[in-house]
């Protein structure tokens, strides 16, 4: 059975949890979530639904990015990685294996039209988008990077060059010339980036999530890509939160109509259990590995682990069964999105593709980081977008129950009575949920 674990590491209570958190890890990360009425300390997990170590439960439609797209601790994961650990560890990195062949070849496989030609493993999405990075640069012999503003693909070497200045500033560090910053949906602006036939690479999410979750514009992603040709430049595909049958499709950029020439993954790849990130790159942006194979190297990348479980993964969501649930899921989720806009004033614009959407909220004021608390008062967690807080991210798991998803709509539409004003803010506070987790 699972268990809250602060006794075994010596702390009485939730209190003594934070104090020591505030005082040997992250201050300002403890004091921020304290402050905003959410002092969460995450304990037993299980499904969709984890509790607070003091008791209160929650829907998990955050996910940790969707980390979690199939469940905290999906038993058949757990399994895969308990016979995993009765055979094997971490692997030794610089050597062929089983697991590393299997999952390469099938990950190859998930990209329709037999384009893809190799895996690159790490462990974090930020490595992978630093390997994607690299190996367009290699492929080109090009150097400039062209982003979205506003776009997030991590805050390793090179990945934290493609985003926002905020993380940038902060440790001194200035963006370098080669890497350049276009709005989203804004065609002529990528075709100025690109007219200088010196662009090794384009990035982007195809649904840029911590943007939240903006709508490509008809057409937007070919026309990018249609110009990436043009003008000799790669297509890398970050689909770290689109992907993984988030969208109905395996990948997102599928029903976008297009084909890239590298593609990112991680988070959900490790079914929430063990870190692993991919690179799937094609063969033009493979050719690095046939020349130097020791020239990316990480020691967890592509772990023996890692790599059972990302195969159980790809197993389970790539099963009729999940595909039919997330279908039903859109549906459901296509409909009452529609009644909550038609209802709510304060609720402007739903942005909405499979299980993942964006809640835009009326008023410039954060209106999002308002309504994560009033939903936290409700028994669900979601989070609002990091750059743009009028914007709740809403992220469903692939396989959450139609109860728990009907239950997590009602604490929208309640929540939102908040916002648009029809009722006070406590008296939202009566509302509860059954939802506990067993044990
Ligand atoms: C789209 C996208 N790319 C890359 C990353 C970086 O992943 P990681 O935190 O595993 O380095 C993230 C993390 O949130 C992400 O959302």
């Amino acid at each position: 059975m699972n268990c809250n674990d602060y006794p075994m590491y010596g702390f009485a209570d939730k209190a003594e949890v934070l104090d020591a958190a505030r005082k040997y890890w992250n201050p300002d990360k403890t004091d921020f979530w304290v402050n905003e009425g959410i002092p969460l300390v995450i304990g037993k997990r299980e499904g969709y639904v984890f509790e607070d170590i003091d008791g209160k439960s929650f829907i998990d439609m955050h996910l940790n990015g969707g980390t979690f797209n199939l469940g905290h601790r999906n038993p058949e994961i757990v399994d895969t990685l308990k016979d995993a650990l009765d055979r094997v560890d971490v692997g030794n990195h610089h050597f062929a294996t089983s697991g590393r062949a299997a999952l390469a070849k099938a990950l190859i496989e998930t990209v329709p039209g037999n384009t893809m030609d190799k895996v690159v493993f790490g462990s974090c999405g930020g490595e992978a988008v630093d390997v994607a990075i690299k190996s367009a640069r290699f492929a080109t012999g090009r150097k400039k990077i062209v982003s979205i503003i506003k776009a997030y693909h991590g805050h390793t070497g090179l990945s934290i060059a493609t985003g926002d200045d905020r993380f940038l500033k902060m440790f001194n560090c200035s963006r370098p010339d080669e890497f350049a910053h276009v709005p989203f949906n804004d065609i002529d602006a990528m075709e100025r980036a690109l007219s200088g036939d010196d662009v090794a690479a384009v990035i982007m999410e195809t649904i840029p999530a911590t943007y939240g979750f903006p709508m490509p514009a008809p057409s937007y992603l070919d026309q990018v890509k249609a110009l990436c040709e043009k003008h000799g430049a790669l297509y890398i595909a970050d689909e770290v939160q689109t992907g993984l049958g988030r969208t109905v499709d395996f990948w997102c950029f599928e029903h976008h109509g297009i084909t890239p020439d590298i593609v990112v993954m991680s988070k959900g790849l490790s079914g929430g259990i063990y870190p692993i990130s991919a690179t799937i790159l094609n063969k033009r942006t493979a050719k690095w590995l046939y020349e130097d194979g020791f020239a990316h190297m990480a020691t967890f990348g592509g772990s023996d682990l890692g790599c059972a479980v990302a195969l159980k993964t790809i197993e389970i969501t790539r099963r009729a069964e999940t595909v039919e649930h997330v279908k039903a899921l859109d549906a459901l989720y296509s409909k009452r999105f529609a009644e909550l806009l038609e209802k709510h004033p304060s609720l402007i614009e739903v942005r909405h593709d499979g299980t993942i959407a964006g809640l835009k909220f009326q008023g410039e004021d954060e209106p999002a980081v308002r309504f994560c608390k009033l939903l936290y008062d409700r028994g669900v967690w979601a989070i609002f977008s990091t750059l743009d807080k009028t914007v709740l991210q809403f992220k469903s798991g692939l396989l959450l129950p139609f109860d728990q998803a009907n239950f997590v709509l009602d604490a929208i539409d309640d929540a939102l009575n908040v916002l648009d004003g029809e009722i006070e803010k406590d008296a939202g506070a009566d509302w509860t949920h059954e939802m506990k987790l067993a044990g």
